[in-house]
């Protein structure tokens, strides 16, 4: 069986920012990973591109919703190839083969029942394309996020039994306590569930921007089942001629912020249940972005463009920084400040000076060859079982705590070249075999080190192990000792480059 991760999909109302990058890359960082252990992955992400936010957004601009979204779509695609995400497909919801496969798997799940017409009355906020309970309001009926004041809908509405569906999703998270991941939002899920489930819009009557549904051409489908059904409906096109749903259903997990738990933990594993299909292994829900405390949203207009710092620092630098910043599962700040700090002291001083060293040393005291040695006593310690730690911790989407663990032996290397001093071993007569050792010991370090580094810098990690003369990028590789010297090395440019005032003025701006 396959490896499959998806993203959310993102909704096509606003251009990307931050906050839709990070996740990407934190799912990049994963698919890479397992692919590194040799699974067969494949990694999804896409565009949300239905329904009253995207429509309302394209109204002021005179345009339609589809020109809107495939205005936008794009930007969210150069999102995507900009990180350097290796996503094996983009799915759009306006592609005409996921409007058919959303239509094909409702009418199924109509068809078995769990669907009836009924009449909707409520506060409904059309930005956030949910209906709110009175005590969610704000005074003067306002919405509590953007703070509209919202109007008392009524109409005909299609709806699905979610409350029937009570039961089985209690005992869903009864017997899989690591459906979702972190645990403390896990038991929001069930908090949540517990307070009684009722059942939920399927179809919207007024609007024309969705999916027709099929059985009563009057309505589309509420934007959220249409929506959810994205990680289901690329796998039936993604491949024409092929149906990949066969190979990699179902998802073995979901990357998400925690706005949109409700919708992934209680209505994604109901409406699957109902569909007869196969839930996913786990979700992941993650914290937020946040810069002088509050969530970085384009509404609030407190977001950092992350072309701009790609453009001044490297697509590496931003990867590294965000993986490292934010512990993978809670809310985190950061700020540009931040940034060069880690920057700076992380990734040119300790990472990038270690491997400038290394090679220099390996070119000047061994002619550019790679010594072969046993591995220093001094090391092997530390690097003992590091890939299986990295692995446990990937197993659970511990993203951070992978990096941190590795982080630790680069910074221990640095303290390995101070204690050892090779320049004086250079000078000094009959340490020849010392040297060697000392030199090998750092190589086959920043080897390991690298290896694991991969998945978060594809990029620079490339150039210094073919610097290193290394051509195996697998995990089974991260283990120390299992380099056995003589490769030749080459040229590396710098790493992590000094980046001056003005360019990295342009990212901060
Ligand atoms: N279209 C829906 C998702 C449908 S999935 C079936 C949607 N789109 S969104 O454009 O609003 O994207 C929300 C997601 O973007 C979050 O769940 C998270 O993955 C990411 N983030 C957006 N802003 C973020 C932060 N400030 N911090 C962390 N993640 C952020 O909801």
């Amino acid at each position: 069986m396959g490896y499959y991760v998806t993203t959310p999909i993102y909704y096509v109302n606003a251009e990307p920012h931050l906050g839709h990058a990070y996740t990407t890359i934190a799912a990049d960082v994963l698919a890479r990973h397992m692919r590194q252990r040799g699974e067969d992955v494949f990694f999804l992400t896409g565009t949300d591109e239905h329904g009253e936010p995207v429509a309302l957004a394209a109204e002021p601009l005179g345009v339609t919703p589809r020109e809107l979204a495939d205005r936008n779509a794009p930007r969210f695609q150069a999102l995507a190839r900009r990180v350097n995400a290796t996503n094996d497909f983009f799915v759009r919801t306006s592609d005409e083969e996921h409007v058919s496969a959303v239509q094909e798997v409702l009418s199924r799940v109509e068809r078995a029942g769990h669907v009836y017409l009924g009449t909707y009355e409520g506060w409904y906020c059309p930005r956030c394309a949910d209906f709110k309970t009175e005590n969610e309001l704000l005074e003067g009926n306002r919405c509590p996020i953007h703070r509209l004041e919202l109007v008392r809908e009524r109409e005909e509405n299609y709806f699905f039994r979610l409350s029937a569906f009570q039961e089985p999703l209690e005992r869903l998270y009864a017997e899989r306590s690591d459906f979702v991941l972190p645990e403390h939002r896990r038991n929001e899920a069930i908090a949540f569930i517990r307070q009684g489930l009722v059942d939920v819009s399927l179809s919207r009557a007024r609007l024309t921007w969705g999916v027709p549904v099929p059985w009563d051409e009057g309505h589309v489908f509420y934007v959220w089942f249409d929506a959810l059904l994205n990680y289901y409906t690329a796998l039936t096109y993604a491949r024409p001629g092929e149906d990949l749903t066969v190979r990699f259903w179902p998802p073995d997990v979901h990357v998400m912020a925690k706005d949109i738990l409700k919708f992934h933990a209680v209505i994604w594993p109901a409406l699957l249940m109902a569909a007869e299909l196969d839930l996913p292994e786990h979700l992941f829900v993650h914290g937020y972005l946040l810069m002088d405390e509050h969530k970085m949203s384009k509404s609030l207009g407190n977001v950092i463009d992350p072309f701009q710092v790609m453009d001044a620092y490297g697509t590496d630098a931003l990867r590294y920084y965000l993986m490292r910043e934010v512990t993978f599962g809670q809310d985190g700040s950061v700020s540009a400040e931040g940034f060069e700090t880690r920057y700076t002291t992380e990734l040119a001083n300790e990472y990038g000076n270690l491997a400038s060293r290394t090679l220099a040393m390996i070119s000047r005291y061994r002619d550019g060859v790679v010594p072969s040695a046993e591995p220093p006593r001094a090391l092997t310690a530390d690097f003992e079982r590091v890939a299986e730690r990295v692995r446990g911790h990937f197993d659970t989407v511990e993203v951070t705590a992978a990096l941190d663990e590795v982080w630790r032996l680069v910074r221990r290397l640095n303290q390995y070249v101070q204690d050892e001093a090779p320049w004086q071993l250079a000078k000094q007569d009959g340490a020849g075999e010392e040297l060697d050792a000392v030199l090998y010991g750092l190589a086959e370090g920043l080897r390991v080190v690298s290896v694991l580094l991969h998945p978060f810098m594809p990029e620079s990690v490339e150039r210094l192990l073919d610097a290193l003369g290394d051509e195996d990028r697998s995990l089974a590789r991260a283990r120390f000792g299992a380099g056995e010297g003589g490769a030749r090395v080459g040229e590396l440019r710098p790493l992590f480059p000094r980046v001056t005032p003005a360019e990295a003025g342009a990212a901060a701006a």
